[in-house]
């Protein structure tokens, strides 16, 4: 049995692969800080269901917190790590980089310290698809040298982030799998996604925002798919490596909007806006890498994936 910190524990994709660790038999110490960057009470919800599994711990408070974060590896007798606490979202940092520097650089600085420290087995640091910016090497593969031209203060800090654990690992042998998710979506959803906003929208007859003329890609990732195989980076001690965990399909925004209509049975009211800055062209991860070393396996349609949300959504959020 496995005694794992989920960092972001009562976040979207943190309460997700914390109740598959759950489900298997391994014991959980989550840390989160619940701050407001979406409804609190969702995340006291996800930390809800969490806690009626009795091998489900719980830390309040911020990852900078250098003496709480040791204190909680000491403590909880901590052997893996995965690291899913950020700052999330490309559009608010570019209004206020100075949170994501501080959550996702110093924060996840803080946990490294703490790991080595503690001697931890092997970790898993969670950076971003948005580190591939504008890459015009389709689909992203891991080496694509564009993650070192990063075009928004998010993606920046998500760099950091992987470059740091990169020198933890060759200081101090720290294991540590870093994964760069492709826009996570599905049930327990994070509110200010698309996926979130299009299926609130067609369900209340609110408008859509339309950024661009529809023609920009997402490869949509199911968050069932996303966190199998992110326990499984858990599972395998490698030493260093970054993967992509993408669906490897990708959707346009025109298509994910006649999806949403289909799922919903709405007719959509769309107001048509401009491209925005920051935002990327297309996202499309060749996953082939991490389907050899951590078998990964995405089998989910992002129309499948969509009913599954819609169906979650009007169950509890409608
Ligand atoms: N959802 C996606 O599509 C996606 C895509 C790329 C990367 N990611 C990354 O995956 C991870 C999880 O994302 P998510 O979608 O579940 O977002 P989320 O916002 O639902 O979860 C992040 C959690 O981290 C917590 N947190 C933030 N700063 C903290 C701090 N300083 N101390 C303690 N806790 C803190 C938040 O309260 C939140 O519960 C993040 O690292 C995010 O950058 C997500």
């Amino acid at each position: 049995m496995k005694t794992v910190l989920v960092t972001g524990a009562a976040g979207f994709i943190g309460s997700h692969v914390a109740e598959s660790l759950l489900a298997r038999g391994d014991a959980v110490v989550g840390l989160d800080n619940c701050n407001d960057y979406y409804p609190v009470q969702y995340k006291r919800e996800n930390l809800q269901l969490l806690s009626s599994s009795p091998r489900f711990s719980f830390v309040e408070g911020d990852l900078c917190d250098r003496a709480l974060v040791e204190k909680t590896f000491a403590r909880g007798g901590v052997t893996h790590v995965a690291h899913l606490a950020a700052r999330a979202g490309v559009r608010p940092s570019i209004e206020d980089p100075f949170i994501y520097q501080e959550a996702n650089v110093q924060g996840t600085l803080t946990l490294l310290e703490a790991a080595r420290k503690a001697g931890v087995a092997n970790s898993v640091v969670t950076s971003s698809s948005s580190v591939y910016g504008n890459s015009t090497r389709i689909p992203f593969r891991e080496d694509d040298s564009a993650t070192d031209r990063p075009i928004s203060p998010y993606a920046a800090t998500k760099k950091a982030t992987e470059v740091l654990s990169h020198s933890y690992h060759s200081l101090y042998g720290l294991k540590i799998n870093v994964v760069r998710p492709f826009t996570v979506y599905g049930p327990r959803g994070r509110p200010d996604m698309a996926p979130w906003l299009f299926i609130e929208a067609a369900l209340s007859g609110k408008v859509i925002r339309k950024f661009g003329d529809g023609t920009t890609r997402r490869d949509y990732t199911f968050i069932d798919d996303f966190a199998a195989g992110f326990v499984n980076a858990i599972d395998r001690e490698i030493g260093f490596e970054i993967f992509n965990l993408g669906n490897s399909a990708t959707v346009s925004l025109n298509e994910a909007l006649e999806t949403v209509s289909a799922v919903t049975g709405k007719k959509l009211n769309i107001e048509q806006l401009p491209a925005q800055p920051g935002d990327v062209e297309l996202t499309n991860a060749d996953v082939s890498k991490a389907r050899k070393l951590l078998g990964y396996d995405p089998k989910t349609s992002f129309r499948d994936g969509m009913r599954l949300f819609h169906d979650w959504f009007v169950k509890h959020r409608a």
